[in-house]
């Protein structure tokens, strides 16, 4: 494990078990559709490349990155977009890609504005969900792992653009971001 790291919360091996599975279920409940991925920047970005292989219908990506508003530490709720979708979704069976919902203030705000915008239909595909922390409800039709309340790393998810590369996730050890050298946006 990376030095990094406290423990292993989720191997290599669970993960790719699970993605399958997913993209398998994805695969059966749109069969004759065509699926349209949108991943949220950046961190959906490897579980989405992971998942689309596993899905069996013609399936399209787009990619929308997000922000929160303000320096807080804590998100506001206040999203504003970073980059935009690059098509229409009008009339489009849309599937939001995420790696993690935590508050849920990010994804009730994109689900709001993804709907006005006229999908055929919306569903949420999250890798990870921590369902002590919610905020703002959301209704996740695709759950890989609820987890407890800790912050992970790995697999997408980062700590100020640190460990997205690992290919497992672990619980960051606590005194990495305690140390105050870095900002901390958590
Ligand atoms: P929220 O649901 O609006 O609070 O925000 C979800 C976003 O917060 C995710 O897309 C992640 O970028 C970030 N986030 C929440 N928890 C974690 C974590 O444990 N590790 C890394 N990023 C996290
Ligand atoms: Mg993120």
């Amino acid at each position: 494990m990376h030095p990094d790291g406290k423990s292993i919360l989720l191997s290599e091996e669970a993960i790719r078990a699970r993605v399958r599975e997913m993209g398998e279920e994805l695969s059966r409940d749109y069969e004759g559709k065509e699926i349209l991925c949108v991943g949220i920047l950046k961190g959906a970005m490897i579980f989405l490349a992971d998942l689309v292989r596993y899905i069996r219908v013609p399936a399209f990506f787009d990619f929308i990155a997000v922000t929160s508003y303000g320096a807080s530490s804590e998100s506001s709720g206040a999203v504003r977009i970073l980059k935009d979708l690059d098509r229409s979704i009008q009339g489009r069976h849309v599937l939001i890609v995420e790696d993690i919902i935590d508050s849920g203030l990010t994804l009730n705000y994109l689900v709001e504005n993804l709907k006005s915008r006229e999908p055929a239909s919306l569903k949420i595909c999250t890798l990870l969900d921590k369902p002590s922390r919610r905020k703002a409800p959301v209704e996740i039709n695709y759950n890989g792992f609820p987890i407890p309340d800790e912050f992970v790393v790995g697999y997408g998810l980062d700590y100020n653009e640190h460990y997205r590369n690992l290919p497992y996730i672990m619980v960051l050890n606590p005194a990495v971001y305690q140390k105050g050298d870095k900002h901390v946006f958590i």
